[in-house]
Parts: structure tokens; C-alpha cells; sequence
């Protein structure tokens, strides 16, 4: 079937709750896709950072085979066989006592508030159905009704109330409001995301973390670190937290946990955190498979074998350098912004315009794919297996793109 004929099959019998950019893909290699028609792109969105190490790569791939001609599921009603040994191996990478074992980002972020919340009240004694969670303007971590009753963007929740209690926001990177908060004894964590990704790649302040880190101690709340999106080497480090002093009490991980091939999530804590959750209190009936557990270990390898931290890191200082040169020359474009391979340009329009969509089509005839965000932002996030030749390609294809735009 062509293109056109699969996006009206998805227009009359998918619901309308996205609206992609009109382009229908079918195969994927590395920093490649193609569409129907065999028209190549540079993928520069990465499944929202889920195919970090490239589409299907074939460790990843074979991992999924091997393990998928012997055993896919079993619940956690018993032991499996691969389990315990990707616990060990995700618990010596990460640094913890333990790892809860989940699909989706967003599950994470509900297992990671769960937690907070058990401990808030076993440990820190905050009477029953007190304690509150705190959050940065701008976060996103999901569309379950938890995840947007902690959302400022009224797209994610106008609609759906009544919201989940005990949720309250301050503006990101400010720790005088975080200060502020935290000296409330009802509060049991502070949950942030790094640099904001869906808000259009904010990067806090050099020392944010930290601080973070440090008033959490001082008032004995947990910090919980959202890297759903900047983990897994996006950021040019391993974690987008390993940047400063700043090892999170709670960590999430999803998307590139598994390099995109289906939804692995994971979350980290210490005995004192994670313990405070007994049998029966919460699970999954996929969390912890035995397919998953190959997958996401076979990712995490390509991740470290393939030295993709320092590869994001070093070209993503070579990006901004060279769009910064851009930048200097171009109207349309006020500035970028990022870190490794995580980054995004601002469009000098009202983000109600469709300036940065129509710029969007036209790198995509271009032969390169991304998508705005809010509006007037376009987030740049290739697999961080791209070559630096790679790269000059699509750095070349932006710029004359946005300066032969009309
Ligand atoms: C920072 C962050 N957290 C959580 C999520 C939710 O992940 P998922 O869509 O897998 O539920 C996302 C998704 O974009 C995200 O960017």
C-alpha cells in the first residue's frame, strides 16, 4: 500500500490523539528510516530518544530472537531465568541496591511516587495520606492521570480531572522555591527531570543538580530523577545526573533502555527506599520478563561497548558549535540549546505559528525528520550511533533548509 492510502487507514480507524508529520514509515537501519516509497531519512527524533543505539541493531535484534525462541513471559507468579542475572548487571551499572522492573516510562514515574509516598510514611513518618510530592513547571512524565495531575500544560490535562492529590509545583531550576518547599515535613520527594525534554531541551543551571541533591538531604526528602529521556548516554554521559554531585535517591529509566525495539522501563533505589514495597503491593504482568530482561541487557552492552556517551558528548559540542556559526547568520532561528545529543532550536516566531511544522516538512523533503515541540521549538535528537560525516550531512541539510525558507 502507498503512503497516502496508510495515512487515511490511520486518519478514519486510529484515534486522533497524535498528528504526525505526514511521512509513513516502514523500514529502519542505524541513523535511517525509510517510507513506503523508499525514500531515505536522517531519523533526527529517535523515537523521543528510545532508539539511542540505532534502529534494530542487530545485537539488540539477536538478543530478541535467541531469547524469544525460548521464553517470553512467565508473570512474576514465579522466578525466570534471566531476571535476577539483568538485576545484578543493571544494579552494578547503575550503582544501587535494587531495581523494580517495569515497561513503560510513565509507569516508572507512577512505581517512583509509590515508593516515595510508602516511604514517606514508613520512614519519615509523615501521617497517612499526607505526604506530597513536588514537581518542576514544565515536567512531563507521561498521560496516566498521576503523570498530568503534576502537568502545568493544559493540553496534557484540561479534560481529565479531578486530579491526584498531594501533588504541588514550583518553577524548574530554582532552588530558592525548592528551599522553600521542602521545609514542609509532609513532603517525601522532589521528582525532575534533568533537563526538561518534552518542554523543548531546558537545561538548568550549572550546580542545579546539586543543590537539588544537597537541600534534599538537608530536609530528608527523596530526590527522584526523571531520565526517562536523557538517560542512557543521550546527554553525552551515561546519566544526564552524572553531569555533577547529584546521585538521585530514585532513578527512572525507559525509552532507549531497551534501544526502542518495546517498552522497558526500570527503577533504582537503595534497601531503605526500595524495601519499603513488600510482596503484593505493587507489580506488572510484564514487568521483568524474561524477553525484556535479554533486550535491555543486550542495550545497556551496546551502550557501553559502543562508547556512545563520549561519541553524544563530542558531537553533540560539535553541533552546537556549528549552529551556533548558523545562528549568528540566520533571522529564523534565536538559539540552540542542549547537551550531547539532546538538543533543540528555538524558531524567532510565536509558538502558535506554524513556522517551525513547515520548517519540519521541508527538512523532511530534505531528507531529515523532526518534529516541533511547543510550537515553536525543534528538538534534534539523533541515534547517538551517527557518524561525524553523518552528522556534517544533516547539519548541512538544517541549515539550508531554515535559510532557504520562506
Ligand atoms: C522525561 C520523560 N518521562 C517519562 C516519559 C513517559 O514515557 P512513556 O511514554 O514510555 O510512558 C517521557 C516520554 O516522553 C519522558 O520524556
Amino acid at each position: 500500500m502507498d503512503s497516502k492510502s496508510l495515512m487515511n487507514l490511520e486518519d478514519k480507524y486510529g484515534a486522533h490523539n497524535y498528528h504526525p508529520l505526514p511521512v509513513v514509515l516502514d523500514r529502519g537501519e542505524g541513523v535511517f528510516v525509510w517510507d513506503c516509497e523508499g525514500n531515505k531519512y536522517f531519523d533526527f527524533l529517535s523515537a523521543y530518544s528510545a532508539v539511542n543505539q540505532g534502529h534494530c541493531h542487530p545485537t539488540i535484534i539477536n538478543a530478541l530472537i535467541e531469547q524469544s525462541k525460548r521464553l517470553t513471559l512467565t508473570s512474576r507468579a514465579f522466578y525466570n531465568s534471566k531476571l535476577g542475572e539483568y538485576e545484578k548487571f543493571m544494579c552494578d551499572l547503575f550503582g544501587y541496591d535494587k531495581v523494580l522492573p517495569m515497561n513503560t516510562g510513565v509507569e516508572g514515574g507512577e512505581t517512583a511516587n509509590k515508593l516515595a509516598r510508602k516511604w514517606g510514611y514508613l520512614k519519615k513518618g509523615i501521617e497517612e495520606n499526607k505526604a506530597r510530592i513536588i514537581f518542576a513547571k514544565g515536567n512531563f512524565w507521561g498521560r496516566t492521570l498521576a503523570a498530568i495531575s503534576s502537568s502545568d500544560d493544559p493540553v496534557s490535562y484540561k479534560g481529565f480531572g479531578p486530579y491526584m492529590p498531594g501533588y504541588d509545583l514550583i518553577p524548574y531550576n530554582d532552588l530558592n522555591a525548592l528551599e522553600t518547599e521542602l521545609k514542609d515535613p509532609n513532603v517525601a520527594a522532589f521528582m525532575v527531570e534533568p533537563i526538561q525534554g518534552e518542554a523543548g531541551v531546558v537545561v538548568p543551571d550549572e550546580g542545579y543538580l546539586e543543590g537539588v541533591r544537597k537541600l534534599c538531604d538537608k530536609y530528608n526528602v527523596l530526590f527522584i530523577a526523571d531520565e526517562v529521556q536523557t538517560g542512557i548516554a543521550r546527554t553525552g554521559k551515561m546519566l544526564a545526573t552524572d553531569y555533577e554531585n547529584a546521585k538521585p535517591d530514585i532513578l527512572i529509566l525507559g525509552k532507549a533502555l531497551s534501544g526502542g525495539v518495546f517498552p522497558v522501563s526500570a527503577v533504582f533505589a537503595n534497601d531503605e527506599v526500595m524495601l519499603c514495597i513488600q510482596p503484593g503491593e505493587h507489580g506488572s504482568t510484564f514487568g521483568g520478563n524474561p524477553l525484556a530482561c535479554a533486550v535491555a541487557q543486550a542495550a545497556l552492552e551496546v551502550v557501553v561497548d559502543e562508547k556512545l556517551a563520549d561519541r553524544a558528548y563530542d558531537l553533540g559540542n560539535y553541533f552546537r558549535d556549528k549552529m551556533n556559526e548558523f545562528i549568528a547568520t540566520s533571522e529564523l532561528v534565536t538559539l540552540v540549546r542542549g547537551k550531547g545529543l539532546l538538543n533543540a532550536i528555538v524558531i524567532n516566531d510565536e509558538p502558535s505559528s506554524s513556522t517551525a511544522w513547515d520548517l519540519c516538512v521541508k527538512m523532511k523533503e530534505n531528507g531529515l525528520l523532526a518534529k516541533p515541540t511547543h510550537g515553536n521549538i525543534i528538538r534534534f535528537a539523533p541515534p547517538l550511533v551517527i557518524t561525524k560525516e553523518q552528522l556534517d550531512s544533516c547539519i548541512d541539510i538544517i541549515t539550508k533548509t531554515i535559510s532557504n525558507f520562506k
